[in-house]
């Protein structure tokens, strides 16, 4: 860490505390803006984590669904981002529009929404999901036929354990986890025999069957926690290495691919969230009709992931 950072450390923390805030990142924010956080976490230990604060103020360091989840679900909250412009690409892949005409098309599909969604596509389903409570959360829905969106890789990694359910896919994806390949694995196993293979399931199924585990950025942490070996090939956004060899200092990390870093996840750093906390900008705000619809959307999650 540079002196420049320390200092800029220094003065978040001041402003926190002046201002009452939580400040929370995910776990692909770069390391240093890790270490401003009050909470690091995957999508949904985050969306919880600041439904459950009592501070008024919340700073969030991701990508915009992710501090609007936080909005809708705590609108007496001022919820800030300090980059606006931190954007996910494949929640911009689908519209409210795109939802409405795949209800028509096919009258009988329960909805499901990843939680990488606009707040407006959040509105028009009837329950979201994240990595970590998918396969818990579809399990328990009654419906037999399940419209899933936006990633069709997700969506086709839990089809593929639900052989009882119909899926019909969103053909979304996430640019970074979508390009890689088996011939990564193929390579890397080959250059680091040793290794576990971790992934995401945003990652293509026929990478994730030959993984020795698939979960979430929570999920993969955990494993590498809990495992007896010491090395792992790691096919998911790079910022989640940090955390893995903070926890596991003596463990060795290889990533499956060069292509895993999400420049939207590294679109915020120390300078812009201490400006966040300093001038309270870039307010998130959803409009009231909006947000309520999308709340039954993500509160159906919180009570069906329980
Ligand atoms: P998690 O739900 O694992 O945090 O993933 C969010 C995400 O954007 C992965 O690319
Ligand atoms: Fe979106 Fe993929 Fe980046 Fe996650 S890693 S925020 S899904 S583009």
């Amino acid at each position: 860490m540079t002196e420049e950072e320390k200092l800029l450390l220094e003065e978040i923390e001041q402003l926190k505390k002046e201002n009452n805030a939580l400040v929370v990142a995910h776990y692909y924010q770069a390391g240093e803006v890790q270490e401003a956080a009050d909470v690091v976490g995957d999508s949904y230990a985050l969306a919880k984590a600041c439904q459950a604060s009592t501070k008024k103020v919340i700073v969030f360091c991701g990508v915009h669904f992710m501090a609007e989840s936080a909005k809708i679900l705590s609108p007496n909250k001022i919820v800030l981002m300090p980059n606006p412009n931190a954007g996910c690409p494949m929640a911009d892949m689908v519209t409210p529009e795109m939802v409405k005409d795949l209800r028509k098309k096919h009258p009988e599909a329960t909805v499901v929404c990843y939680i990488n969604t606009s707040a407006a596509v959040k509105a028009e389903c009837d329950v979201c999901v994240t990595s970590s409570n998918a396969e818990k959360i579809i399990n328990k829905l009654e419906a037999k036929e399940i419209l899933f969106l936006p990633d069709m890789n997700l969506g086709a990694n839990i089809a593929a354990k639900m052989p009882n359910k119909k899926f019909i896919l969103f053909e979304g994806y996430c640019v970074v986890h979508h390009q890689v390949t088996t011939g990564d694995v193929e390579s890397k196993r080959i250059q680091f025999p040793n290794s576990k293979l971790l992934v995401h399931p945003e990652c293509p199924p026929e990478v994730v069957e030959l993984a020795d585990y698939a979960g979430s950025t929570k999920g993969l942490l955990d494993f590498v926690i809990d495992s007896d070996a010491q090395e792992f090939i790691i096919g998911t956004e790079k910022g989640v290495v940090y955390n893995m060899q903070k926890a596991c200092p003596d463990k060795k990390f290889h990533m499956l691919s060069n292509c895993l870093l999400c420049v939207n996840m590294k679109k915020t750093n120390l300078t812009m969230v201490r400006d966040s906390l300093r001038d309270f900008q870039y307010e998130i705000e959803v409009d009231e009709v909006t947000r309520l619809r999308a709340e039954g959307c993500l509160k159906r999650m919180m009570e069906l992931a329980e």
